[in-house]
């Protein structure tokens, strides 16, 4: 089976490090244009625009502030002049204790919502109308986290909160948009090797990283690429409205 996605321009947000940038790597190999989005890995992001080449380009927004997510869709579609798919990756796991200040986990709360929520959510919604009024096709690949169904430990309420509300965003896309050529797909990995990941170990610990999972080793960003390259592609486009689960067996449906 041979992958080819040239001629496609593909935002994929949060991709200066970790998840993001494996996609980025894997989808410009298949021949795409990126859309690297970063927020502060300004020098990470230029250096993969060079790299990847197919004339990709880093854009930045900081996704926390809401004006920033419907400005970098302008800015991407005006510069590339269209968009066929939208990886939804970019987000925060921020540790905020319930017994903390009030202002300090409303902070964490609402920033959280902002980034990985709200921000997606206008990310969707500009790419949905961009289509419609084109009348063109294409899809939106989310990247969730299976604590959108399970729940996370108290610390994390509105980190799984916040992927449970993307979940659906992309449920109802699917089920809206479909007869219009518009799919929708949510990805779901368990613990992955990455800056976040590490940050989620140290909090719960090796042990509930390791033990849960099925695999010897733990998930990387290297297997969750390939995945979005595949749903990217169109092969898979019965699959819309579903959540693809990459956890290693960590959690079932
Ligand atoms: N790692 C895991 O265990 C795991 C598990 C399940 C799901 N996920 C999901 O996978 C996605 C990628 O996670 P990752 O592990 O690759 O994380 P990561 O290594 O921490 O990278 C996060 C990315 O998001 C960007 N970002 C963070 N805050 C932002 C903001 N305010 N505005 C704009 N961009 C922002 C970062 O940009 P800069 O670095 O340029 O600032 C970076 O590119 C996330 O949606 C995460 O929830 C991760």
């Amino acid at each position: 089976m041979y992958i080819n996605l040239s001629g496609l321009n593909i935002l994929v947000t949060g991709a200066s490090k970790g998840i993001g940038k494996a996609i980025a790597t894997k989808l410009a190999e298949a021949g795409a244009t990126i859309a690297i989005h970063y927020n502060k890995n300004v020098r990470e992001a230029e250096n993969l625009a060079s790299v990847l080449g197919n004339e990709s380009r880093a854009f930045q927004a900081d996704l926390s502030k809401p004006d920033e997510a419907a400005n970098l869709f302008d800015r991407v579609a005006l510069e590339m002049g269209s968009i066929e798919i939208l990886v939804n990756n970019a987000g925060m796991a921020t540790a905020s204790d319930i017994s903390s200040k009030e202002g300090d986990w409303l902070d964490i709360w609402n920033n959280t919502l902002q980034v990985n929520l709200s921000s997606c959510a206008i990310l969707c919604k500009k790419t949905v109308e961009f289509m419609l009024k084109r009348n063109s096709t294409g899809r939106i690949i989310n990247i969730v986290d299976n604590a959108g169904f399970k729940g996370d430990s108290a610390e994390y309420m509105a980190y799984a909160a916040s992927k449970a509300g993307l979940i659906s965003i992309t449920k109802t896309i699917a089920q809206s948009y479909g007869k219009k050529g518009i799919k929708a797909f949510n990805i779901s990995p368990g613990i992955v090797r990455t800056e976040m990941g590490n940050g989620i170990i140290e909090t719960k610990g090796n042990d509930k990283a390791t033990k849960d999972i099925a695999l010897e080793r733990m998930t990387e960003p290297k297997d969750i690429a390939p995945m979005v390259t595949f749903l990217a592609s169109g092969m898979a486009d019965h699959a819309t409205g579903s959540t693809i689960d990459l956890n290693a067996a960590s959690y079932l449906h």
